[in-house]
């Protein structure tokens, strides 16, 4: 027999197809797709139950009809009546008449007092297993269902299955990117307790909400990174990209090609169309790290970027706009790579707008013992550690240990002592300079060994006087040599002597 429909099913599944895509509430969803499918079938009540988690029992999560509210608290297990039995088989099943047919749970529409007759049910099926079933009562015209109804029920329920996987996996998917911006949050921590950092954080905090561009100054491994970390995740620009990249790492024309990116053919070798860094952090952050290595040619395009709020893709002869805010750091002596002409006047004033200058933990020895806990809080973390502590020996010698500025070395120093460590407790001679003597205080002395020779000792000064000013010059030779009063040729030769390199 042919079904007469108040509208065309085809008109019916197109309203469905609509709505899926445009609400957003899943529940809303689904209450539309069953009162549909009602509607379309001149039937009385229709009901979709969810399997649970552990497989056993159908619940009730979308009721359509009078008796809706006393419905709700009924669960069926699985196998059990009707629809507990579409859901165990993933068959679905046409029932003319109920009291004929001995797999009918007949306790709901006693309970409920509904006058239950025909009965069409559907599975709904993720990946060939079932999540649920859809399940529609009675016709208004007190006819049983027909086998055409039952294809129809079957296409309501894909859509609803499909409706409940993709919000089930939006929902998974939000989860997790909240997890990751928790975990990116903490791994982003500015920790310290010392007046010197906090006043680098409160002035970061204060910049972060605006548009304003940021130079962070300081030596390195002092945290400038993570300063930039942490000004981008306390800004407006959070939820967009921040975009890094070292300045001092490439050549010109790399450089040039990360930045603006290319066209295809721009080159030989550039087979496609390439984004460069700038078009990569639109609305959000691009942190130029080691600014104080970009070459003149570099700083001179950078300018005019700035300047002209557009530019060229390399190769390309149609402007580019972005939207991005910059933070950039380095530790060279910018005003005096401004001085000696190294470094764009015009440039560093555009960039310079708000500095913050990041202490050197030598600057700063409150917060030696902060770090070394929250590196080791860290490490027990990853290694699933609960029980891990430094022994009184060790936070003496952490304390007093002559650091430089740099916190790498301390991280380091805390990662090496977890590993070398026997039992529960990180003794002194864990410490990568346990045996070193070193003296506290603001004059730091290196470090040396007792009963070396004068000829010994003198080498070891060397060694670390030349390793303390490379690291002061930003691992720039020419001007290490320059202070040194040195040839470049012979620091080379220093370097490779004492293994510096
Ligand atoms: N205040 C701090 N709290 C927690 N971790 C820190 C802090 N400062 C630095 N660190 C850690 O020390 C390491 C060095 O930090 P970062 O890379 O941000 O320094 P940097 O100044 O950019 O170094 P470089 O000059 O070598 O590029 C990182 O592992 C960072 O997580
Ligand atoms: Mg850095």
């Amino acid at each position: 027999m042919n079904q007469v429909y108040s509208s065309s099913p085809v008109d019916y599944l197109r309203d469905i197809s609509a709505w899926v895509s445009s609400v957003q509430k899943l529940d809303q969803l689904l209450e539309l797709i069953m009162k549909t499918s009602v509607r379309m079938m001149q039937a009385k009540a229709s009901s979709l139950l969810l399997v649970d988690d552990n497989g056993k029992k159908l619940y009730f999560e979308v009721i359509t009809g009078s008796q809706k509210e006393k419905i709700k608290s009924f669960e069926l297990k699985v196998g059990q009546g009707i629809a507990g039995l579409v859901a165990k088989s993933g068959e679905a099943l046409l029932v003319e008449d109920v009291e004929k047919d001995s797999r009918w749970y007949k306790k709901v529409s006693r309970d409920t007092g509904i006058d239950t007759r025909s009965i069409i049910c559907s599975p709904m099926k993720s990946d060939s297993k079932v999540i649920g079933v859809v399940q529609i009562i009675n016709r208004l015209d007190g006819t049983p269902f027909t086998g055409d109804d039952l294809n129809i029920l079957n296409v309501f329920a894909d859509v609803a299955a499909k409706a409940i996987c993709d919000s089930r996996r939006m929902a998974r998917v939000s989860r997790e990117n909240l997890d990751l911006k928790e975990q990116a949050a903490k791994r982003y921590k500015i920790v310290g307790k010392s007046r010197a950092i906090k006043k680098s954080i409160s002035d970061a905090l204060k910049v972060a909400d605006s548009n304003a561009r940021v130079m962070i100054l300081g030596e390195s491994g002092t945290g400038k990174e993570l300063m930039a970390h942490m000004i981008h995740k306390q800004s407006p620009r959070k939820d967009a990209s921040l975009i890094v990249l070292n300045c001092g790492a490439l050549t010109e024309n790399l450089l040039e090609d990360e930045l603006f990116g290319h066209e295809k053919g721009a080159y030989t070798g550039a087979s496609s169309k390439k984004y460069g860094k700038f078009e990569l952090a639109d609305k959000g952050t691009l942190f130029l790290d080691e600014i104080g290595e970009m070459g003149l040619n570099m700083q001179t395009r950078l300018l005019r970027v700035l300047q002209e709020g557009v530019y060229y893709r390399v190769g390309g002869s149609k402007t580019v706009s972005v939207d991005v805010r910059i933070i950039c750091a380095t530790n060279r002596d910018i005003e005096q790579e401004v001085k000696d002409g190294r470094f764009r006047e015009d440039l560093y004033y555009r960039l310079n707008v708000v500095q913050i200058k990041m202490p050197p933990l030598r600057e700063r020895k409150e917060d030696i013992l902060v770090l070394a806990e929250y590196f080791l809080s860290q490490l027990k973390a990853e290694r699933g550690e609960v029980d891990l502590h430094f022994s009184k020996d060790a936070v003496k010698l952490l304390r007093n240990h002559c650091w430089s500025g740099n916190i790498r070395e301390l991280k380091n120093a805390v990662e090496r002592a977890v590993i070398m460590r026997n039992g529960n407790l990180i003794n002194s001679e864990d410490l990568p300079f346990s045996g070193c003597i070193s003296r506290a205080g603001e004059n730091c002395s290196p470090s040396f060994e007792p009963g070396e020779t004068l000829k010994q000792a003198v080498k070891h000064f060397k060694k670390d006087f030349i390793a303390s000013t490379l690291k002061a010059y930003g691992g720039n030779r020419t001007r290490t040599a320059e202070a040194l009063g040195i040839q470049r040729t012979y620091l080379s030769r220093l370097l490779t002597d004492y293994n510096l390199r």
